[in-house]
C-alpha cells in the first residue's frame, strides 16, 4: 500500500479484518511482525525489526484521528485542539488561533468553551478531528472518522481532509464503511483475507 503526498486513500474490508490493526502500524503505535513500513526515503520498519525512534515520529509526523474521541476531559475545546501545537513549541495565543480556524471549518467554534463531557458524540468526533489536524502533520491517519456525523457533516469531515492534503501535502488514509463517503475517494485499498488489495474504480 502506497499513499502520495497530498493524497486522500480510503480502506475499507469487514469488521475485524485488520483495518484498525493497520493503521496502527502505519502510526507506529504497535509494531508490525512482518514486512518494511517507509515514510520518505526513512526505514521506519524492516522484517518486524524497530529501525527508528518512533516516539518522536509519533509526536510530529503523524496525526491521529482514532475511533473514540479520547478529549481530555479537564479541558475545554479549544485548549483540547490547541494543546498538540503548544506540546510542539507553538505559542499559545497563536496555538488557539490555529485551533478556532479548524473548529470553524468543522463547525463547532460555538462550542469551544465548552467541556468534553458538555457536547454531543459527533461534536466530540469533530473536535477530535480538529486536534488530530492541528499540528498539520505530514500524515494522517484517521480510523473510522466520520462513523457518529450525519451525511451532511461526514462529507464536510472528508472536504476539510482534502483541503488539508491539498494545501499541506498531507498523505491521508481515512479507514471507513461509511457507504455515504466510499464514493469520494479517489483510490480505495480493501482488506480480503489479511492482504490488501488496491480497487479499480472509478473516482467520484
Ligand atoms: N492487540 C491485539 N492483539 C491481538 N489481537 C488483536 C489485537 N487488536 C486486535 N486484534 C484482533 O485482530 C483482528 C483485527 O482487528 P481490527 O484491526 O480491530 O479489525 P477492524 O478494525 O478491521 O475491525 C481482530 O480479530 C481482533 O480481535
Ligand atoms: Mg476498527
Amino acid at each position: 500500500m502506497q499513499v502520495a503526498p497530498g493524497e486522500v486513500v480510503g480502506l475499507i474490508g469487514p469488521s475485524g479484518s485488520g483495518k484498525s490493526t493497520l493503521l496502527k502500524c502505519l502510526g507506529a503505535v504497535i509494531d508490525p511482525s512482518a514486512g518494511r513500513m517507509t515514510l520518505g526515503r526513512e526505514v521506519i520498519y524492516e522484517d518486524g525489526g524497530r529501525v527508528r525512534d518512533l516516539r518522536a515520529l509519533r509526536r510530529d509526523r503523524i496525526g491521529f484521528v482514532f475511533q473514540a474521541p479520547y478529549l481530555i476531559p479537564f479541558l475545554d475545546v479549544i485548549d483540547n485542539v490547541a494543546l498538540p501545537a503548544m506540546l510542539a513549541g507553538m505559542p499559545n495565543g497563536k496555538a488557539r488561533a490555529r485551533a478556532r480556524e479548524l473548529l470553524g471549518a468543522l463547525d463547532v467554534l460555538h462550542r469551544a468553551g465548552a467541556m468534553p463531557s458538555q457536547l454531543s458524540g459527533g461534536e466530540q468526533q469533530r473536535v477530535a478531528i480538529a486536534r488530530g489536524l492541528v499540528n498539520r502533520p505530514p500524515v494522517i491517519l484517521a480510523d473510522e472518522p466520520t462513523a457518529p456525523l450525519d451525511s451532511e457533516r461526514a462529507l464536510a469531515v472528508i472536504g476539510i481532509l482534502e483541503t488539508m492534503a491539498r494545501e499541506h501535502a498531507t498523505a491521508i488514509i481515512v479507514v471507513t464503511h461509511d457507504e455515504k463517503i466510499i464514493p469520494t475517494f479517489g483510490r480505495l485499498y480493501q482488506i480480503r483475507d489479511g492482504v490488501t488489495h488496491e480497487q479499480r474504480r472509478q473516482p467520484a
